[in-house]
C-alpha cells in the first residue's frame, strides 16, 4: 500500500504535525497540497518537501473557514493534478479558559476551525472523489475527542464532533467508495502545545513542569511525548488502506493516555 502519484491535500500542514504527515506522504510519492493561512508559509514547505522528494508539493493560501477560499485551494489542486485522492483536514487551533470566563468570540472561533474547516473541505473534495469512486477523508480529532480536560470545553466539544462527522461521511461515502476515519493523538509537542504550557501553568497556579509532567503526561504509560512521526504513521495507514474495511474508525495514539 502506496501514495505514488496519490493527489492529497492536507490543511494546516506549514508546520507542526500537518508538515509532518506531508513529509511522510511525499517519501512516499505523493503529490501534496500544502494548504495553510499565509502562502509563503505554505510555500516554504511545499519547496523544501519538494526537494528531499520523491513526491511532489505546492503551496496553497486557504483559510478553512473562508468557503470561497477553500473552494477555490481545491479547485486548484484539481486543475494542477486533476483528481484528489486523500484529504486531511488536520488545520486547527487551541484556546483554554474556564467556561465562565469563555469568550464567545473564542469559542465560535475555534468550533469554526475546526468543525467548519473539516465541513467545507470535505464538502469541496466529495464530489471529485464520487466522481472517481474512491477517496480517503482523514479529520484530525484528538485524545480530547474521547476524554475530557478542565479549560478546554470549546476544543473538546469541536473534537467529539468530528467523530460524527466522520461517521456520516464513512455511511454517505461507502457507495462511492469512499471512506473517513479520524486519528486522535496525545500530546505532541507542537507550537500549538508549547503555547500551552505556561498558559495552563497560569491558569491551574502550578508550576510549567507540573502541567508537563501531571496534566499532560500524568496518564501516559511512559510520560513520553507522542512525536508528529507516530501521527504522520497513522495518517499514511488511513490514507492508503485500500478499502471500506477501515472505515468509521478514530484510532487513539497517545501512549496509552486514553485506552479503550
Ligand atoms: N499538538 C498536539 O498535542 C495535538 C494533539 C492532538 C491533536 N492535535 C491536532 O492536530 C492538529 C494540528 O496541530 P499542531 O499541533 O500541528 O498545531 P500547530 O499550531 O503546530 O499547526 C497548526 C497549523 O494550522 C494552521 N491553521 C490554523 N488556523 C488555520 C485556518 N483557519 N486555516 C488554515 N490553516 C490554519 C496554522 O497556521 C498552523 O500551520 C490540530 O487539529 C490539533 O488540534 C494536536
Amino acid at each position: 500500500m502506496n501514495l505514488k502519484d496519490k493527489v492529497c491535500i492536507i490543511t494546516g500542514s506549514a508546520r507542526g504535525i500537518g508538515r509532518s504527515i506531508a513529509e511522510r506522504f511525499i517519501t512516499d510519492g505523493a503529490l501534496v497540497a500544502i494548504a495553510d493561512l499565509r502562502m509563503g508559509d505554505a510555500q516554504k514547505t511545499a519547496d523544501e518537501l519538494t526537494a528531499t522528494g520523491p513526491g511532489k508539493a505546492i503551496g496553497l493560501e486557504m483559510n478553512v473557514t473562508d468557503e470561497a477560499a477553500v473552494n477555490a485551494g481545491i479547485q486548484t489542486v484539481i486543475d494542477t493534478w486533476g483528481k484528489v485522492d486523500v484529504l486531511v483536514s488536520n488545520a486547527g487551533i487551541q484556546i483554554v479558559h474556564k467556561i465562565e470566563d469563555f469568550p464567545f468570540g473564542d469559542w465560535k472561533k475555534l468550533l469554526s476551525i475546526h468543525l467548519d474547516g473539516a465541513f467545507l473541505t470535505t464538502k469541496a473534495c466529495l464530489p471529485h472523489m464520487y466522481k472517481a469512486g474512491s477517496g480517503s477523508i482523514i479529520l484530525m480529532g484528538s485524545v480530547h475527542s474521547k476524554e475530557a480536560s478542565p479549560l478546554k470545553s470549546a476544543y473538546v466539544t469541536a473534537k467529539h464532533g468530528l467523530l460524527g462527522l466522520a461517521r456520516v461521511i464513512s455511511k454517505e461515502g461507502a457507495a462511492h467508495g469512499v471512506r473517513a476515519n479520524v486519528i486522535c493523538p496525545g500530546f505532541v509537542k507542537t507550537p500549538l502545545v508549547e503555547k500551552q504550557i505556561p498558559e495552563q501553568a497560569k491558569e491551574l497556579g502550578i508550576s510549567e513542569a507540573d502541567v508537563v509532567n501531571n496534566v499532560m503526561l500524568g496518564e501516559t504509560v511512559d510520560k513520553e511525548f507522542t512525536t508528529v512521526e507516530d501521527v504522520a504513521e497513522i495518517a499514511h495507514l488511513f490514507a492508503s488502506f485500500p478499502t471500506n474495511a477501515l472505515t468509521g474508525q478514530s484510532l487513539v495514539v497517545s501512549h496509552g493516555w486514553f485506552m479503550e
